[in-house]
Formats: structure tokens, C-alpha cells, sequence
């Protein structure tokens, strides 16, 4: 493990991945104008070269597709369990963060810190601390059984990283808990704005359609600070990762017949509307790259301050995307958390979308929210979480985020889809 820290701390982010609020503020004008390419606000002018870009997964390269096996993990993000099943990912479902940092980079150059902070709180809140090791399904053994609970995996963290207003997935509320259920009106609203090709801003428009579906329908609808962000972050990957590119199109084009091999999805859509799939059907765990598939640029890679310009930028076109708070029992009873409260004041309400506010409130909630795997040991074993918290630091170090002294969790409890 030791190891690992030293050769990530060479990748981590340097202060000037950041862009400052004047470049910030440029970017969202700019896209505000003339809309976004599938490459993000903060990529306007990405190059198409094939060589770099050509994503093998033929079944004699190097990442063929293999069905996952019965003991493999698969749980609700696409992105992950499609790049298990081509080995980019350990096809057993389990990682380090380096192996996450190496394989989403080859498969969707994903950038080596955005996937550190992503792969960093998946392990403080679902995974195994002592081996630095996550899952993107369900649960798996402890390496320390005797003083450690058995991490649960990214499909067990409701309202922590799994959260209501999912793409295409339902809520939990509305699924006994099942948060992998396709949701099929959900599904055709995304097919018919795919219809010519998915933008980004439809992306944004989906997010728009499935939160406010939850708004609607689901009394114990809750989006948490740091899932609650996720859930539109996702939209916005959709665009991201799994446009294919082309030198007619270096910005990248999402057509439905890709969208449906990332997402398990067979069938032509004959007779499907509503809640009604006609002849889709959903091939759980089946996720695909498709064949003769490029991946967005290496000089272009997706990083956490592009999640942050996209989230804000989508936010200006469709404001009810970002929210933290939730329906208070009945459908239609939105309550939006006072985040001055919630933090001691250290944020607020007024300058959360300002600068790099989002990203450093929804990292420190993210760890403020309880270290699963620590309940109740975290005065005797606490030091295990060092390593993984400094690489977490090392990508937001050139923020200097502030320090969270209070994180008033009870302001939650008069939301029920919270305490569910
Ligand atoms: C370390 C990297 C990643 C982590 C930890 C992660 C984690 C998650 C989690 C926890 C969810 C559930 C959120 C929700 O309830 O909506 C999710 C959903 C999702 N993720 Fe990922 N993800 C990662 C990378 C990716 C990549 C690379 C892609 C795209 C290629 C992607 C696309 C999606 C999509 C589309 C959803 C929504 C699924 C649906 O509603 O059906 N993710 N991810
Ligand atoms: C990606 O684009 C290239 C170039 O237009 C095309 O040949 C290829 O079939 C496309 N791949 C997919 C999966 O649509």
C-alpha cells in the first residue's frame, strides 16, 4: 500500500487543474451561447486521432467482453461494470485505487484524479480500508473480519453514493430497495432524446425529466450532499465517456444503438412507451464497449473540475438539477437543506456554485458522512484510513478546502428517505 501512495502522489493534481473563477466563468458564458460539445464546457476545441483513441476490445485484443462469472461483482454504474467486463477493471468487480486510476484511463481516459476521488470515498464509505480496495457491486469480506464490518460496495450506499434520480435506475423508495431496476419510462425518455444523436445539454435534460419524476412520485425522495450531486454528475458522464469520436465529429456523438451496449439494453424499441418496454429488455451485468469505439482525446481527459464545470453549466440550463434536501413524506414537499447549517457555517446557500465551493463541500460531506466500515473502531484503527485520505487531500490540495469542524447530520432527520 505503501507503494501505491508513493507512485499516486506523483499523479497528484497540481493547483492549476483547477481553473480559476474568471477562466470559470468564461467557459459557462461560452457554452451558455453556443451549447456543449459531448467533451464538456471545459473542452472546446478536442482533436481526433484515431491511434490514440481506438478503444480494442475484439475478442482477440487485449480487453475482449466475458459475461461476469457467478462470484463477480456488478452493481448500477454502466461505466464500471462495462469496464469489468472488459478486464479494464479486475473482472471480479474488486480494486485498488490504482487500478482504477489505470483502467478508466484506458478505457474512457478518465483523468487520474477524478478517478482517485472517486475510487477514495467508494473505499472510506463501502470498501475495505486495510487493502485499499472497493466494489463497484455488493459486498465482500473484510480483510480484518475480527475488528472490521464486511465492506458493503458502491450497491449498498443509499443515499451516500447511490441516490434517488438515477438515469435510468429507480428510486429505492419505489423498488423495495432495488436501486438496478431499469426504469422504463425513464429509459424511453432517454431513446427519444437520443434520437439524432445524445447532446450533453439532453444529458442535462434527462436529469431534469428523472428528478423531477422523483419530486412527483416518490414521498421519501432524497438527494444527500455528496450523492445528491452524483446522481447529475452521471448524466453528465453519459456524454462524456461514452460518446464515440471521429475525426467528422472529435466532439464526440452518442448514438442509441451505443447507449444501449453500455447499458445492457437489447431489443428495438418497437411498441415501448411509458412504463411500457415494448421489446427492450434489460441484460443485467451485460454491459458492453461497443466495437469500433473511440474514446474522448488523452490531451482532453475528464477531470473533477470538469465535473464541477459541467454540473454548473448544466445547472444554468436546468437550475432544479442540483439540490440537497428532499420530499418530507409526502410527493411534491421538497425541503432544501440549509447548507450554512449543516456545515457550522463553514459554507452557504449563496456561494455553494461559486469558484470550487461544490467540489470541496461535497468531498468533505462525502467523509463527514460516516466511514462505514470504521462504526464504532475508528479510535483504535483510525490511522488505516491515513493513506487513502492523504491521496483523497493530495486531489483536492489545490483547492485549500476548508475544514469541517461541525457536519449537523440531524438536520436530515425530518427527511424519511434519509433514516429509510
Ligand atoms: C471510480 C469511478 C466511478 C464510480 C465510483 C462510480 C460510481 C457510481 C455510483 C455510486 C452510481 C450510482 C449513482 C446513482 O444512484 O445514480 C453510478 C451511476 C452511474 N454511473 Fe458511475 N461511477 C464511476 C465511473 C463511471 C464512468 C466512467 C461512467 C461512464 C462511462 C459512469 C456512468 C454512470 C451512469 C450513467 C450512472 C447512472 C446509472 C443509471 O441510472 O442507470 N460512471 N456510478
Ligand atoms: C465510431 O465512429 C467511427 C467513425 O465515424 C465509425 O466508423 C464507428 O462505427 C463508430 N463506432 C460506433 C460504435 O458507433
Amino acid at each position: 500500500m505503501v507503494k501505491t501512495t508513493a507512485t499516486l502522489a506523483a499523479l497528484a493534481v497540481s493547483a492549476a487543474a483547477w481553473p480559476t473563477v474568471m477562466q470559470q466563468d468564461a467557459l459557462l458564458k461560452r457554452a451558455a451561447s453556443t451549447g456543449r460539445l459531448n467533451t464538456g464546457v471545459g473542452h472546446p476545441n478536442p482533436q481526433f486521432n484515431a491511434q490514440d483513441q481506438y478503444v480494442d476490445v475484439t475478442d482477440g485484443g487485449p480487453n475482449p467482453f466475458r459475461s461476469p462469472g457467478a462470484s463477480d461483482l456488478r452493481g448500477q454504474c454502466p461505466g464500471l461494470n462495462a469496464a469489468a467486463n472488459h478486464g479494464f477493471l479486475p473482472r471480479n468487480g474488486k480494486a485498488t485505487i490504482q487500478q482504477t486510476v489505470d483502467g478508466l484511463g484506458k478505457a474512457y481516459n478518465m483523468d487520474a484524479g477524478l478517478a482517485i476521488g472517486l475510487a477514495a470515498i467508494a473505499i472510506i464509505i463501502s470498501g475495505d480500508i486495510p487493502s485499499g480496495t472497493w466494489s463497484i457491486g455488493g459486498g465482500f469480506l473484510s480483510t480484518l473480519p475480527l475488528l472490521l464490518s464486511n465492506p458493503k460496495g458502491i450497491a449498498g450506499t443509499h443515499n451516500k453514493y447511490e441516490n434517488d434520480a438515477s438515469i435510468v435506475r429507480g428510486d429505492a423508495y419505489l423498488n423495495n430497495g432495488d436501486v438496478g431496476v431499469v426504469q422504463w419510462h425513464s429509459w424511453n425518455n432517454l431513446m427519444q432524446l437520443a434520437e439524432g444523436g445524445l447532446t450533453l445539454d439532453e444529458t442535462t435534460a434527462q436529469s431534469n425529466y428523472v428528478t423531477h419524476y422523483s419530486l412527483d412520485n416518490n414521498p421519501y425522495a432524497f438527494w444527500g450532499p455528496f450523492s445528491g450531486l452524483v446522481a447529475p454528475a452521471a448524466h453528465q458522464f453519459v456524454a462524456n465517456f461514452m460518446s464515440n469520436h471521429s475525426a467528422e465529429q472529435p466532439g464526440g456523438f452518442l448514438s442509441a444503438d451505443v447507449l444501449k451496449s453500455f447499458f445492457a439494453i437489447s431489443g428495438t424499441g418497437a411498441g415501448a412507451s411509458g412504463d411500457n418496454p415494448g421489446d427492450y429488455v434489460h441484460n443485467r451485468g451485460q454491459e458492453r464497449i461497443p466495437l469500433n469505439w473511440y474514446r474522448r482525446p488523452s490531451g482532453d481527459q475528464y477531470s473533477l473540475a470538469d465535473v464541477v464545470l459541467d454540473l454548473l453549466a448544466g445547472a444554468t440550463i436546468y437550475p432544479d438539477t442540483v439540490r440537497i434536501g428532499g420530499n418530507t413524506g409526502t410527493t411534491n414537499s421538497f425541503t432544501g437543506v440549509d447548507v450554512g447549517d449543516l456545515t457550522g457555517g463553514v459554507f452557504n446557500g449563496a456561494t455553494l456554485l461559486q469558484g470550487n465551493n461544490l467540489v470541496c463541500f461535497a468531498f468533505r460531506a462525502a467523509q463527514a458522512g460516516g466511514v462505514d466500515q470504521l462504526d464504532g473502531v475508528l479510535g483504535t484503527i483510525g490511522n488505516l484510513l491515513a493513506p487513502i485520505t492523504s491521496q483523497l487531500n493530495g486531489v483536492l490540495g489545490g483547492l485549500s478546502c476548508p475544514q469541517l469542524s461541525d457536519f449537523n447530520s440531524q438536520l436530515f432527520d425530518i427527511f424519511p428517505g434519509y433514516s429509510e
